[in-house]
Order: C-alpha cells, then sequence, then structure tokens
C-alpha cells in the first residue's frame, strides 16, 4: 500500500506545513506598553492562517524577571502578567485549533531562574531537600586556596560556576549566573518537569520545542572540558570542545521519558510533536549529532535542528552540501525539518542576502526552504524580508549583547518587532517599543505587501499553497542533480517512490490511479544567466520569472536568481 502515500493528505499537522515562530515581546502589542502580547497573537491568527502555516511556536511566556528574556523560568504554569492571563492562552489554543493551527510552547528544561522557588529553596541550605535539584559542588583545592571545580565556562560569559557565600558552595549554570542548570540526575527533577509539561497538555499545547536539550546531562564526574583553538570567537566558552557538559548518553534516556509522555496523551505517535533544539559547539557543522536526538523517529524526539543552515554560504555547492548531509545522516524514519532564522541569530535576509540582488536572493531562500523535504520553519517577519536591526548600545536588552559589547553584536537585532503597516513604530504598537523598530519598516511591511501580488509575501504565500497542493513537494523523496553545481544552479527533484520505477511501470501505476508523481526544483543561485542542468521540458508551476502553466524548453536559460518549480 506504499503508493496511497500519494494522496495522502491527512500527514500530521506538524509534517503537512511550516511551523512560524513568534518571539511574542515583539509580535504586537495590543495594550501600548511597548511590549507584543498573546491578544496580539490572536488578532493576527487570521493573517498566519491565510500565510499557510499550521504550527506556531511561541518563545517563552511564562513568569520571568527576564535575565534572559524569558529564557529564565521563574514559575512553569502561568502566563507572565506582560502577555495576558492562561485565560488569554486558553483562547489562543482555541482560536488556533479552530484554523487547523497548533500551538507550540518554549519548554526550558536545563535551568530555571534563580528566583523560581525551587531554587531560592536549594540555595537556602545544604539539607534543604531542594538542594541536589540543582547542581552544586565544592570549590577544588589548589595553589591558591580553592577555585572553580572545572573549566567550564557559561555560553554568556564567565565561568559556568557561581560562588554562593551563604552556603560555601559554587553552583553551575551554563548559561546566565540567573539561570541555574536543574540536575536532571534526580528523578524529583524528571517528575516535577514532566509534571509542568502535563499541565500544558491539559491545555490543548500540541507540541515543545526544547531548549538546549543536549545541555540536559552532565558528565558525573565534572571532568574538565579539553581545550580547542579559535580565532574567530571572542568567548572563552568558545574555546574548547564541550565534551563534558553537553550530550552525555543518558540525556537520551530522558527524551525517551518524554516522548512517551506526548505519545501517552495524543493517543497516536504523531499527534504531538517535539523539536530540540540540539546546539553544537560554536561555529561546527554537527548534522549528525541532531539526527542522534531523532533516531528512528520512533522513540526520541519528532524533530530537531540542523544549525549547518546558520553557517551556510549562498552557493549552490554550500546548500548542496549542508542539505544533502542533512537528508543523508537521518534514518529512514526521521522526517527532516529545516531553518534559516531564529532569535539567536543574524536574520538570513541579513547574513545570506547582501547588495543590489537582495531581494531576489529573499525570494531563493524562499523557495529553497519551501520546497525541501519535511518540515519548514519561518521565523517571523521572514515572509516580509525582515532585515536585521541596527541596536545602539543604548538600547541593547540581549545579556550577550551587553557583555560582549562591542565584540559580539548579541541577539536584539534578529527580535525587533514585527513591520506590519507604515504608521508609527509599524503597527507594532501604539506606545514606545521595547526595542527599536527597523527604519525600513516604511517601505518594508506587511501592509504594503499584502496589496501587491509580486510581493515577497505573496510568494511565501504562494510556495505553501503549491507546497499543499502537490504531494511531491510536501511528501516525496529528494534527489539533487549534480550537472549545475559548477555553475552555481542547485537542482531537485521530489518525487513519490513509483516515479523511480520504469517508464512502463509508472504508466501502469498512473492508469490505476495510482497519481506517481515528479516536481522539479531548479534556483539559479547568482546573479548570471545559466542552462538548466535538467535539460527538460515541461509546465511551470511556479516561477520568479514564468507565469504558470507556461511551458519551459528542455534548453532554457535561467535568468539572474530565478527559482522555477515546474512538472
Ligand atoms: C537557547 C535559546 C536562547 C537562550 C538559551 C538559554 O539557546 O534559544 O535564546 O538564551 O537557550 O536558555
Ligand atoms: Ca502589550
Amino acid at each position: 500500500m506504499h503508493n496511497m502515500q500519494i494522496n495522502n493528505t491527512d500527514l500530521t499537522w506538524w509534517k503537512q506545513g511550516p511551523i512560524y515562530q513568534i518571539y511574542p515581546r515583539s509580535f504586537l502589542d495590543t495594550n501600548g506598553d511597548g511590549v507584543g502580547d498573546l491578544e496580539g497573537i490572536i488578532q493576527k491568527l487570521d493573517y498566519l492562517k491565510d500565510l499557510g502555516i499550521r504550527g506556531i511556536w511561541l518563545s517563552p511566556i511564562y513568569p520571568s524577571p527576564l535575565f534572559d528574556f524569558g529564557y529564565d523560568i521563574s514559575n512553569y504554569h502561568d502566563i507572565d502578567p506582560v502577555f495576558g492571563s492562561l485565560a488569554t492562552f486558553k483562547r489562543l489554543v482555541t482560536e488556533a485549533d479552530r484554523r487547523g493551527i497548533g500551538i507550540i510552547m518554549d519548554m526550558v528544561l536545563n535551568h530555571t531562574s534563580h528566583l523560581h522557588p525551587w531554587f531560592i529553596e536549594s540555595r537556602s541550605s545544604r539539607d534543604n531537600p531542594k538542594r541536589d535539584w540543582y547542581i552544586w559542588h565544592d570549590g577544588k583545592a589548589g595553589l591558591f586556596g580553592r577555585g572553580y571545580p572545572n573549566n567550564w565556562m557559561a555560553a554568556f560569559g564567565g565561568h559556568a560556576w557561581k560562588w554562593d557565600p551563604e552556603t560555601g558552595q559554587y553552583y553551575l549554570h551554563l548559561f546566565t549566573e540567573e539561570q541555574p542548570d536543574l540536575n536532571w540526575r534526580n528523578p524529583q527533577v524528571q517528575e516535577a518537569m514532566l509534571a509542568e509539561m502535563r499541565f500544558w497538555l491539559d491545555l490543548g499545547v500540541k507540541g515543545f520545542r526544547l531548549d538546549v536539550i543536549n545541555y540536559l546531562i552532565k558528565d558525573t564526574l565534572f571532568r574538565s572540558n579539553p581545550y580547542r583553538f579559535r580565532l574567530t570567537y571572542p568567548r572563552r566558552h568558545d574555546l574548547q570542545h564541550h565534551q563534558y557538559d553537553r550530550n552525555q548518553s543518558e540525556t537520551y534516556e530522558i527524551i525517551r521519558r518524554i516522548r512517551s509522555l506526548m505519545d501517552s496523551y495524543a493517543g497516536t505517535s504523531e499527534a504531538t510533536m517535539l523539536v530540540g533544539e540540539v546546539y553544537p559547539d560554536e561555529g561546527v557543522h554537527a548534522p549528525d549529532l541532531a539526527a542522534t536526538y531523532i533516531g528512528s523517529g520512533q522513540d526520541l524526539l519528532h524533530l530537531a535542528f540542523d544549525f549547518s543552515t546558520i553557517y551556510i554560504q549562498l552557493t549552490a555547492a554550500d546548500l548542496y552540501s549542508v542539505l544533502k548531509t542533512w537528508y543523508s545522516v537521518l534514518s529512514p524514519g526521521a522526517w527532516p525539518c529545516h531553518v534559516l532564522s531564529n532569535h539567536d541569530q543574524s536574520r538570513s535576509a541579513s547574513r545570506l542576502c547582501a547588495g543590489p540582488d537582495q531581494e531576489a536572493q529573499k525570494r531563493l531562500l524562499a523557495a529553497l526552504l519551501l520546497t525541501q523535504r519535511g518540515t519548514p520553519f519561518l521565523y517571523y517577519g521572514e515572509e516580509i524580508g525582515m532585515e536585521d536591526g541596527r541596536i545602539g548600545r543604548k538600547d541593547l536588552q540581549d545579556p550577550l549583547g551587553k557583555k560582549y559589547y562591542p565584540f559580539h553584536p548579541g541577539r536584539d537585532r534578529s527580535r525587533t518587532p514585527m513591520q506590519w503597516d507604515n504608521g508609527s513604530a509599524a503597527g507594532f504598537t501604539s506606545g514606545k517599543p521595547w526595542l527599536p523598530v527597523n527604519p525600513d519598516y516604511k517601505e518594508r511591511n506587511v501592509a504594503s505587501q499584502e496589496r501587491d501580488g509580486t510581493s515577497l509575501l505573496a510568494w511565501y504565500r504562494d510556495l505553501i499553497r503549491l507546497r499543499d497542493k502537490e504531494p511531491a513537494l510536501r511528501e516525496g523523496a529528494i534527489e539533487f542533480v549534480e550537472s549545475g553545481l559548477a555553475e552555481n544552479v542547485l537542482a531537485y527533484r521530489r518525487e513519490t517512490a513509483i516515479r523511480r520505477e520504469t517508464a512502463i511501470r509508472r504508466t501502469a501505476a498512473i492508469g490505476r490511479g495510482e497519481a506517481a508523481d515528479e516536481v522539479l526544483v531548479v534556483l539559479n543561485v547568482s546573479g548570471q544567466t545559466r542552462p538548466n542542468p535538467f535539460r527538460r521540458g515541461g509546465t511551470v508551476l511556479l516561477s520568479t520569472h514564468r507565469k504558470p502553466d507556461s511551458p519551459i524548453e528542455y534548453d532554457t536559460r535561467l535568468a539572474p536568481w530565478e527559482c522555477t518549480v515546474y512538472r
């Protein structure tokens, strides 16, 4: 019955279409306090539905003292009042559900806020029952008295150990010192966190994005990390291999527990979704590592991010090698996903696109992302080509940016307010936005692109609609054609299994109503005219340069930055 797949319209929701990441502080503010809120998201659900997305991943909206803008959580089962209330949240879930959109919460399991009641208890005395919920360690005796327990460095600066004079021990924090790491080797911690996840599942949440999931478990002996030489990174954190503070084998056991919780809730193994942030060493491609967290796709994560695309170059050869590698390291049962931008990185529109062809390059990235095999992740504003903001020192909010100014740009640049229209503050707020709006909002905004059938927004919509319509694009296999790479043309076939068979069997299969299918994608990753590596004619489905349904000749030349999907 493998061919039934072809007309399968009931792929589970998170496999069907794009997941859209919202950074809630920056999406839409409805009460004028300058910070986006849940009500704002509810108001834009129709916009998102129209775009064609199937899920919304919300960056954290729990109560937080904001030392890491929500990634430091002080209560895992409530909504921070700045965003609304549990009642507003329930309305969001219901309204999203009515539009076929699943809500995905960001779950920060590795650490809590230092103001979480668990940590307040834990640090109160050495014999407090919650002492062992966090990672406490004596100082190491050395030449100059007691020093740090080992050489681990925090991602956000300085040592990962903070001395606590009250109880005379260090606690571990792999991020800011206001984000103490939980001790996941303690079964009570596991139970408590699973209960927090159950709370959201009971409210109808359909999935979780698991923050730095590969950091959960640390080496039992707390050995020092080996040194790693690098020229390009200012942080000492990046000058070591994270051999002992990440990716310990017991992490997979914990993920298995989380997966069975999800499966027990959903009834079926794919009704809910876990997507993991698997962070490699800085600047390193590690798709094989991300793949280990998905495994067969049946008992670990459903999806994991491969951050190779964050370090990609905009050349056909590089796109090809990164994507091809990603597909090849995944096991046959695993489902891929793809991401070009998020709240931690420079936006792809700025990172990968530049110069006079910038807008054409953005279209190419959209076509690339939305015609791959697997679930595409979009970051709010990507669909209108939002670029990084330039944030002056006085406006910096991100602790990373403040700490390393001016050597590290920080992460505020990709978190600027969504650009809805050309009114004041881009229609994001009637007050003063928490981060400055990118001044290009006068030209680049949703309202103007909605009026323009040739806008980038229209291109995203068309691509998503095409993906919805064409099973080969949605779930077909992918096969790259290497002959165009030397000329900077990336070409691939998306096809259903039956097409790989002989022409006669294919015709017979089509005769039986088993609609085998094949769709061709050509992306000219250059500003020059290029030949079409497929050397095949056909009919255009969607193109930056050609009308739908128009014929395409076998020897056609591709225009600069042309993206064409045809069969
Ligand atoms: C993840 C988040 C990032 C956060 C960090 C600590 O990398 O994406 O924003 O600062 O974890 O929770
Ligand atoms: Ca608000």
